[in-house]
C-alpha cells in the first residue's frame, strides 16, 4: 500500500516539474536559436571582414566572384543555421572539390558569423 501511494503522489508532482523544466529550458534556449542577438551579427561581420572571405565572396556589393554572392543567402532555400554552420566547419564535405578552405573557426566563432549571415542587409 504504502509504495503505491507514494508513488501515486509523485508522480503528478514530477511530471509538473519536469514539464515546468522543459519550459523553462525552451524559453532559456529561445533566443539562441530563434533571432541572433545584435551583438553576435555584429561579432560575425566583424570575423568576416577580418578574415580573406571576400577574396572569393561578394558581401554587401563587395568582393570576389570566384564563389557565391554571400549578402543574400538568408534569402536561399536550404540554408538553415545548421547547414552554414556544418559548410563553414567543412566544407569539403559539401562540395569535395570546392576551393573553400577549412578555416578551423572555433564553435563560437562559427555561430557568429552563421548570425552575420544569416542577418537579413
Ligand atoms: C578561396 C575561395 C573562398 C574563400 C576564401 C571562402 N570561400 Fe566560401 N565558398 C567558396 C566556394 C567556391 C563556394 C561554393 C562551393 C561550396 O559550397 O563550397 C563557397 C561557399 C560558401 C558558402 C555557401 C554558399 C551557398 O549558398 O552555397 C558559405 C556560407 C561560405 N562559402 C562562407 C564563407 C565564409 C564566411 C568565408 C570566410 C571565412 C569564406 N566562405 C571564404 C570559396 C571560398
Amino acid at each position: 500500500m504504502v509504495p503505491i501511494r507514494i508513488n501515486a503522489y509523485a508522480g503528478p508532482g514530477r511530471m509538473l516539474f519536469i514539464l515546468l523544466g522543459a519550459a523553462l529550458g525552451l524559453l532559456l534556449s529561445w533566443p539562441a536559436d530563434g533571432l541572433a542577438s545584435k551583438q553576435s551579427v555584429a561579432r560575425g561581420k566583424k570575423i568576416f571582414d577580418s578574415q580573406i572571405c571576400r577574396d572569393c565572396h561578394t558581401m554587401e556589393g563587395r568582393g570576389g566572384k570566384a564563389a557565391p554572392d554571400l549578402t543574400e543567402i538568408w534569402k536561399k532555400e536550404k540554408r538553415t543555421r545548421d547547414w552554414i554552420i556544418g559548410h563553414l566547419r567543412n566544407p569539403h564535405q559539401y562540395d569535395h572539390f570546392t576551393i573553400m578552405p577549412d578555416f578551423h573557426f572555433s564553435r563560437e566563432e562559427e555561430e557568429a558569423l552563421t548570425d552575420y549571415l544569416l542577418a537579413p542587409k
